[in-house]
């Protein structure tokens, strides 16, 4: 394919894109560049640039001081098509996040939201004979239904097309246009609508389709802004090997640092194709490239002044986030673009960015182009928020990639939430309430005296906090269900259904033996509050607690001692139903096809049979 690129500036006048600052990018672009004017001196647009650069990695070393609030986003989601698993995944680990973070009693600012112009979603819309904006309302309140079903506890939902954003951006591209950084040119080559990205030939698959959605992409032809990438491939190289944990997890940082060391190319951040977006500035026939647009909701989603929202209000309202969490599909443009572009305007950099794996389905990757989706509503309805939040964070190692099977995540489910810690509290409540009155006989830190339980409790939390704060979440959900494991080993080891019967000292120790594990499990709760806070909640009423109690926990609470003698524990009810599955054919059906779900238990109250 023969690509021309005619560069100037927005408003008409060439100038000259010099080479140096071209860098080492690929001859097939350099070759597509005609220079007609330059009244820009080489050098100073290389010290603006330096300048600009300094005073960015300057920023991003500094230490956060504990007042700043810890700023976490997931993508802002397409939406060409409702919410599946593979997006909820992304919210779903955010979401633990932040909880854990709240926990920790930062101030937490958890974004989300959808983003909404662009190609494939006027497709989408038409395809459902609606307008883009009528279909962009169903679709995105689709994700806050979901959001809402799945417990996610946002703070803010931007979406794209909300007029507050759209000011945002218009400002955004003033300043980088300002810095020289925008120029005009004819564009020609390959475009992946799915991925609404223009290819390399050399990255396609066969008859140019795109190797992650396979469809073809389609030859355009266009007369374009772009955005001068290749002037902060220097800067972008000296962030990554000054901060070598800004690409997490750290496998994924060699692949960003390979994309820059292989040159960078400036890349189109306009379409004059597409009407479904943001105008450019002073060329009302052309929009801004929908990943332009989005990134910004990241900013635009901190605005606190809806009226007359401005660039600078939404930044000192939190920027720059602690934690973009994206998938590693989308990895390029938040830490190669995104970081570029900010510097351009002169902002600071996010401080982390973390790419997980995918939610694979016979080893594909789960997305809408393909339509090989899991139905997250479905899951929900048919289990709950715990049971999906917990399988996927438990299953798949944050950062891997994990395959869904529904024979898994039922075997996981109910051998954890269920046995593990369900029936380890209905049974400890149920020897209490036989034996004790379901009242405390002594404090806990008395009751654990001379046992090495407590000493494991305390280093297993200790390890779930470290995992947390390392993003390692299958592995702080290992190290809490392990407490669970270790309290049940405690209960059948020290027998206290018997020792009652044996009456006198027994019985006082068997009294003691019931409050210990009864301390762990609410450690259990708090510890494992982050991913699976509706179970959470229901265990710690079951210890007696309001849910105002549970709202104010911190993370030091995790502490051995909060249970005291004389306190009164609730009935015995169970907090966590088994998955039952039944074949019809036992159900009264021809078929021996299963039939699984959980009964339903309240919110607040179990009342459902374990
Ligand atoms: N709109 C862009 C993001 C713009 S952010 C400023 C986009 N949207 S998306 O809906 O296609 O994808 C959103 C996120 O969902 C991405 O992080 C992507 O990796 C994630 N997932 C989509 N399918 C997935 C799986 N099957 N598994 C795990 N996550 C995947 O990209």
């Amino acid at each position: 394919m023969v690509g021309r690129v005619l560069v100037s500036s927005q408003n008409g006048t060439w100038f000259f894109s010099p080479l140096s600052s071209l860098s080492s990018r690929s001859k097939h672009v350099k070759d597509r560049f005609h220079f007609r004017q330059n009244p820009f001196s080489l050098l100073s647009l290389k010290s603006a640039m330096l300048y600009s650069c300094r005073s960015q990695l300057q920023s991003h070393q500094e230490q956060s001081t504990s007042a700043e609030p810890f700023v976490l986003t997931t993508p802002l989601y397409y939406v060409n098509a409702p919410p599946h698993m593979g997006s909820a995944y992304t919210t779903i680990a955010a979401d633990v996040i932040a909880r854990f973070q709240r926990l920790l009693g930062k101030k937490v600012i958890f974004v989300t939201g959808t983003d909404e112009h662009g190609e494939k979603i006027a497709s989408a819309a038409a395809a459902h004979g609606s307008s883009p904006r009528e279909h962009c309302n169903v679709v995105s309140h689709a994700y806050k239904m979901l959001w809402k079903d799945l417990d996610i506890s946002y703070d803010k939902f931007i979406r794209t097309t909300d007029p507050t954003h759209e000011t945002i951006v218009k400002e955004f591209y003033s300043r980088v246009l300002a810095n020289g950084d925008i120029y005009r040119a004819d564009y020609e080559g390959l475009y992946c609508i799915n991925c609404e990205e223009y290819k390399d030939e050399k990255e396609l698959i066969e008859n140019n389709c795109c190797p992650m959605h396979l469809k073809p992409c389609i030859p355009r032809k266009e007369d374009n802004f772009f955005f001068a990438l290749s002037k902060y491939q220097k800067s972008l190289e000296e962030i990554l090997s000054q901060n070598p944990n800004f690409v997490q997890p750290s496998f994924r940082l060699n692949e960003v640092q390979s994309w820059i060391k292989s040159g960078l190319k400036d890349f189109s951040i306009s379409r004059a194709s597409v009407d479904w977006g943001i105008p450019v500035p002073n060329d009302k026939k052309q929009t801004i490239y929908v990943w332009f647009d989005a990134l910004l909701g990241y900013i635009s989603a901190l605005s606190q002044d809806k009226e007359q929202p401005t660039l600078q209000d939404a930044i000192t309202s939190g920027w720059p986030a602690s934690l973009h969490l994206i998938g590693k599909d989308i990895l390029r443009f938040h830490a190669v673009y995104w970081p570029a572009m900010l510097m351009s305007a002169g902002l600071r950099i996010p401080k982390m960015i973390f790419g997980h794996g995918f939610l694979t389905k016979d080893g594909m990757k789960m997305g809408k182009s393909l339509g090989n989706t899991l139905e997250p509503n479905d899951l929900v309805h048919r289990f709950g928020s715990d049971a999906v939040r917990y399988f996927f964070l438990r299953e798949v190692e944050f950062g891997s990639d994990g395959d869904y099977s529904e024979e898994r995540f039922i075997n996981i489910v109910n051998a954890h939430l269920a046995n593990t810690i369900g029936n380890l509290l209905n049974r400890t409540l149920g020897l209490l309430k036989k034996n004790c009155h379901s009242t405390l006989a002594v404090d806990s830190n008395i009751a654990a005296e001379g046992s090495e339980f407590m000493n494991t409790v305390e280093e297993l939390v200790e390890k779930a906090r470290a995992h947390y704060d390392n993003l390692s979440l299958s592995s702080a959900c290992e190290a809490v269900l392990e407490i669970g494991n270790a309290g049940n080993l405690y209960l059948d080891e020290r027998a206290p259904w018997s020792r009652f019967k044996q009456g006198g000292s027994s019985s006082e120790a068997a009294a003691k033996d019931l409050v210990v594990i009864l301390e762990a499990m609410r450690i259990i709760a708090i510890a494992l509050s982050p991913v699976i806070p509706s179970l959470s909640l229901r265990i710690y009423e079951q210890l007696g607690y309001s849910k105002d109690q549970f709202d104010t926990m911190t993370w030091s609470d995790t502490k051995w001692g909060g249970l005291k003698r004389g306190e009164v524990m609730a009935q015995p009810k169970p907090v966590f139903a088994r998955i039952e599955s039944i074949t019809e054919g036992e159900a009264g059906g021809e078929t021996t096809k299963k039939v699984v779900k959980a009964k339903r238990i309240p919110q607040s109250q179990g009342v459902a049979e374990a």
